[in-house]
């Protein structure tokens, strides 16, 4: 029988990691875990309880100090087959995609203690393996000795315009303009933290999808999976 294996995906913002970590998880009957969704429901949570104000200097202590109050699960969607982030409670699947939220997060994702938290919870989901994470650190700093790691890349504009078109179809209002400043801005900021950094992992295969499809990239992903789990 094949192994239960971590596999760890990385990447800039809009890449393409999510959907793949999706179907990897699906076609491997694996958890998928966005770890993504966890620094934006911290930023939301800072954002509806005014620990961040618009034109006011950001100040990390009061995200600090209250991030005891922050509790962040994952329930299961019969409707939608997938699963859902939840901020005390709360499901904020959805309105944690905003172009405001995104204009937060690294920000926030920058804090150590934020960092530290939510790494914790990160590598408790994946005690028992047999899970797909995806984000920023997953290869170097969550899962260091994860089985499998990959690290997504795409085009810049082909980025920015999958991410302009997936905002659309949610309805939100955005222009091209706003979503490739936010995309270039998020990708600088994410590679040039103090904090663990986005950085390839020096064992991760590079896996290109600006002219695959879906299902190409998939199968590249699974292929490598298999290998990975027959080890
Ligand atoms: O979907 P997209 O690639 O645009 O972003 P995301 O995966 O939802 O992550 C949102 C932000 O959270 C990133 O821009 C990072 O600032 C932060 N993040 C992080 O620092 N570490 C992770 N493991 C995942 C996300």
């Amino acid at each position: 029988m094949k192994k239960d294996i971590i596999i760890a995906l990385d990447g800039h913002s809009a890449c393409g990691k999510s959907t793949l970590a999706k179907a990897l998880a699906k076609a491997l009957k694996y958890v998928y875990i966005d770890s993504g969704a966890m620094y934006r429901a911290v930023t939301y949570y800072a954002m509806e309880n005014g620990l961040i104000e618009e034109g006011k200097a950001f100040d990390a202590q009061r995200i600090i100090d209250n991030l005891s109050d922050i509790n962040i699960s994952f329930n299961y969607n019969t409707t939608t087959g997938k699963s859902d982030t939840y901020l005390n409670g709360k499901n904020v699947e959805e309105i944690i995609r905003t172009i405001e939220v995104s204009r937060n997060v690294s920000e926030v994702s920058k804090i150590k203690e934020v960092r530290q938290k939510l790494v914790e919870f990160q590598q408790q989901l994946g005690k028992n393996k047999g899970i797909v994470m995806d984000g920023r650190d997953i290869g170097t700093a969550v899962f260091p000795t994860a089985e499998l790691k990959l690290w997504i890349t795409a085009d810049k504009e082909i980025r920015v315009a999958r991410r302009y078109k997936e905002l659309l179809e949610k309805g939100y209002k955005v222009s091209l303009e706003e979503v490739r400043e936010n995309v270039e801005r998020r990708d600088f900021e994410d590679s040039h933290r103090k904090e663990s950094p986005l950085v390839k992992a020096d064992d991760a295969i590079v896996l290109d999808n600006s002219y695959l499809s879906k299902q190409e990239t998939l199968k590249k992903a699974l292929d490598l999976a298999y290998g990975a789990m027959g080890k």
